[in-house]
């Protein structure tokens, strides 16, 4: 048995116990304020509970964080936390939009926090989102549904360019936030490059052009097994503001990472 600890953005840190992570947030709440930090606003799903010492192996890993108490200056180790849930794969399935996910469709891409970093803009209307789907997402040579359970919960795209450009596309993707931080997207990228790969032989090349601040994304890219070929300066706009992007590429003899 071994203990590490990772610190990752903000207040969330990665106790590995026995080689798997559990990850819950230390919530650090300082001596002068008094209250407890909230979780960070890209987790939220986080299912925040009490820590119960009777909850098995975390049980095991707090008199650990708790003994890295003292070099946390003027704070304090605490009190609540939550454990990450991972999702089953086995309920994650991608499938061709129908009309009929237009209600579930709508919880999606009527939100700010998904759409800001994707070039197209939030639905305000069921209909806007309707004929959405019957014209431009149905007619795609090859956009699925991520769907739980068969309800549509976000979506990947894999798009060929065309002339000399057919040996590469372009993958897109987003979840309800909601389901943010359980390896969803990791999964679905998964099953994506397995799928087109073999749909479309032609196919030696899939690229992300991923914003430099959506870290999010970046790692999902990574965790696939996508290549971070480097930084595109200043490259295109995405609502009214000229981005830099970093690309990301994975070829089809790629190994999909673990
Ligand atoms: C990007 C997005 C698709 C990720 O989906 P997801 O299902 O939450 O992704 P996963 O759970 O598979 O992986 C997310 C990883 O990012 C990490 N992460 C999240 N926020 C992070 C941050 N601010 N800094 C560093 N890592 C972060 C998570 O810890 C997780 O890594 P881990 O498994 O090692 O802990 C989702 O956030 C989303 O829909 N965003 C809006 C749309 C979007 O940005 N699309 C991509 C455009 S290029």
């Amino acid at each position: 048995m071994w203990f590490g600890l990772k610190t990752g953005s903000s207040f969330l840190s990665t106790i590995y116990l026995s080689g798997y992570p559990y990850k819950f947030f230390l919530l650090l709440s300082s001596f002068n304020k008094g209250g407890l930090a909230s979780a960070p606003p890209h987790y939220p799903n986080y299912d925040h509970q009490s820590f119960s010492f009777s909850c098995g192996d975390l049980a095991h890993a707090m008199p650990w964080a708790l003994s890295i108490y003292p070099l946390l200056r003027k704070t304090i180790l605490v009190v609540s936390g939550s454990v990450k849930q991972r999702m089953d794969p086995t309920k994650i399935s991608l499938r061709p939009f129908k009309l009929s996910d237009v209600d579930d469709f709508m919880v999606w891409a009527s939100d700010d926090r998904v759409t800001h970093s994707l070039r197209w803009n939030t639905f305000a209307s069921k209909e806007h989102a309707l004929n959405y789907i019957k014209q431009v997402v149905i007619p795609h040579p090859w956009r699925r549904s991520i769907c739980l359970n068969d309800r549509s919960i976000g979506y990947v795209s894999v798009k060929p360019e065309s002339g000399d450009g057919t040996c590469r596309a372009h993958i897109g993707y987003a979840l309800a936030v909601e389901y943010w931080g359980q390896g969803i997207t990791t999964i679905a990228l998964k099953m994506a490059l397995s799928s087109v790969f073999k749909e479309m032989p032609y196919l030696v090349r899939v690229q992300a052009f991923v914003e430099v601040e959506n870290k999010a994304s970046q790692r999902v890219l990574e965790k696939v097994g996508f290549l971070r070929e480097g930084l595109l300066r200043k490259y295109g706009f995405n609502k009214g503001e000229i981005k830099d992007l970093i690309i990301y590429s994975f070829l089809s003899t790629d190994p999909l990472l673990n």
